[in-house]
């Protein structure tokens, strides 16, 4: 009875054992898969996919560029909500340079009020459009620092677009270039990846 139960108990073990090296191996796996490519998806076309998780990416910053202070139609109306994914953001805090591979995007969100009871400001609306920029020495040997720029905005009121073909250098990427501050991203206007930058 006492040698049953003693051998029962080792063969729990090894089973345990092997769970446990099983499952160490599975999320080593899902981790690898994760590393890089998870995010920014191109179709067989060239064209990147819309990602669809964007808002449980790391948020880093709203810009807001009103319509109102903009001659009535700012270039990207209006709140633009900043997110980058998490792969890319762990490394950028770890080494403070943006991986191979990293994604950012900024949702586009209307004003919608003017007033609230807090005070007069402006307040976010509706989602209005999804921009997206994409280091990547394979998509993007040739563009300048290995960024490209994609666009998933449609006419007001239609569901965004499904996939973007990249835009040409002059039509984003130099100006990325020329004006923003670390590596074509404008951290100049991202506290939380200035503050997670690696000292
Ligand atoms: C005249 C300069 C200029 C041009 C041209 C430009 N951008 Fe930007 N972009 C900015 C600035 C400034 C920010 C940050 C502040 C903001 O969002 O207003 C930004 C931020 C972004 C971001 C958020 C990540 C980051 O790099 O900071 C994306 C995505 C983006 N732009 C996409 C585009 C796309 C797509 C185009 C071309 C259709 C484009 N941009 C053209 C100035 C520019």
């Amino acid at each position: 009875m006492k040698k049953r139960s003693l051998i029962f108990s080792n063969s729990t073990i090894t089973f345990l054992a092997i769970f446990l090296v099983f499952s160490l191996l599975q999320n080593g796996v899902k981790g690898q898969a994760n590393s890089q490519t998870e995010f920014a998806i191109w179709d067989s076309n060239g064209e990147l996919v819309k990602p669809e998780s964007y808002r449980e990416w790391i948020y880093v910053g709203t810009p807001v560029t009103p319509n109102d202070m903009n001659n009535g139609k700012a270039p990207f109306p209006e709140f633009h909500n900043a997110y980058i994914d998490p792969v890319s953001f762990a490394a950028y805090k770890a080494t403070g340079k943006f991986p191979d591979g990293t994604i950012l995007v900024k949702e586009l969100v209307s004003v919608g009020s003017k007033a609230a009871v807090s005070g007069v400001g402006y307040f976010q609306g509706d989602f209005i459009g999804l921009e997206a920029t994409v280091k990547s020495a394979d998509h993007h040997a040739d563009e300048p620092g290995e960024w490209a720029y994609y666009s998933f905005t449609t006419e007001a009121g239609q569901a965004l677009k499904k996939s973007s073909p990249k835009f040409e250098t002059a039509s984003c990427n130099t100006c990325h270039q020329v004006s923003a501050a670390d590596d074509w991203v404008f951290t100049q206007y991202y506290p939380i990846l200035r503050a997670a930058k690696a000292k």
